[in-house]
């Protein structure tokens, strides 16, 4: 299975801290911000990696990560991003790179307290469709929202003013090779993007959607408050623990 970071986009909601750098390599606590995402992935025993980036400083992804030698990587793929387009925009981008694979998509802001080891196993021995995670959150409203019935979730309702649920879909998402042509059908949303929330519902109209429970704190770094938070907690307890005991 292989592994894509979305790196992109202007990073506009951080103005002035992305106007001349790229978001994903702004600090969390003692690190750059796209340090915990590729760390997610190798940790899950996903050592094929894509980076897709864009807008400033792109160039600086390859000085900071070079070959991935520091996540114990021999190899890293690197992409661009023209302008923004939006999650599944980005992920486009990634359809020669997966080569009809199975993908595990991360968000370059989004860090976990754990890991996502039984999430991906569970994906691999998942025959087709999708898969996501979930995490309980006070703020559902900033995110993807899953609408249930009983143990199934029925649709995903993107920045919901009242959330049918107290959860969070969180930027990680594993697809079969189906993805790339359910991109092609979007039409941009009202904020002008392809929204990677409109993929998922492709597959839950199919049935073929499942999903884990997230252990340990989840945030994204996106916002002034989001960024201040993260790094609170890595200095707190720490990112990327392989076992609670960590
Ligand atoms: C994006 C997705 C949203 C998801 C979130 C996770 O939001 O659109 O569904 O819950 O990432 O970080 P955005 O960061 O574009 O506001």
């Amino acid at each position: 299975m292989k592994g894509v970071v979305l790196a992109g986009g202007l990073g506009s909601r951080m103005y002035p801290l992305t106007k001349v750098t790229n978001k994903h390599l702004l600090p969390i606590y003692n690190k750059p911000m796209i340090y915990y995402p590729i760390r997610t992935l190798v940790d899950a025993g996903i050592d094929e990696i894509l980076i897709v980036t864009g807008g400033n400083s792109a160039g600086d992804f390859l000085r900071l990560l070079g070959n991935g030698k520091e996540f114990g990587l021999r190899h890293i793929n690197y992409t661009y991003q023209e302008g923004e387009g939006g999650i599944a925009a980005a992920l486009s981008l990634a359809e020669y790179f997966a080569d009809n694979d199975k993908i595990v998509v991360i968000l370059g802001d989004n860090i976990i307290e754990g890991n996502i080891r039984g999430a991906v196993a569970s994906f691999r021995a998942q025959k087709e469709g999708a898969r996501i995670l979930l995490k309980e959150v006070s703020d559902p409203q900033r995110f993807g929202v899953p609408v249930f019935e009983e143990e199934k979730i029925v649709r995903i309702d993107e920045k919901p003013l009242t959330p049918a649920s107290s959860y969070a879909v969180i930027g990680i998402y594993m697809y079969d090779h189906r993805v790339f042509d359910f991109i092609k059908t979007l039409k941009p949303s009202e904020r002008g993007e392809l929204e990677i929330t409109d993929v998922n519902n492709f597959y839950i109209r199919e049935g073929k959607i499942a999903w884990d429970l997230l252990e340990g704190w989840w945030t994204d770094a996106g916002t002034f408050d989001s960024l201040l938070y993260a790094g609170g907690m890595v200095a707190k307890t720490g990112a990327n623990k392989l076992s609670a005991e960590d």
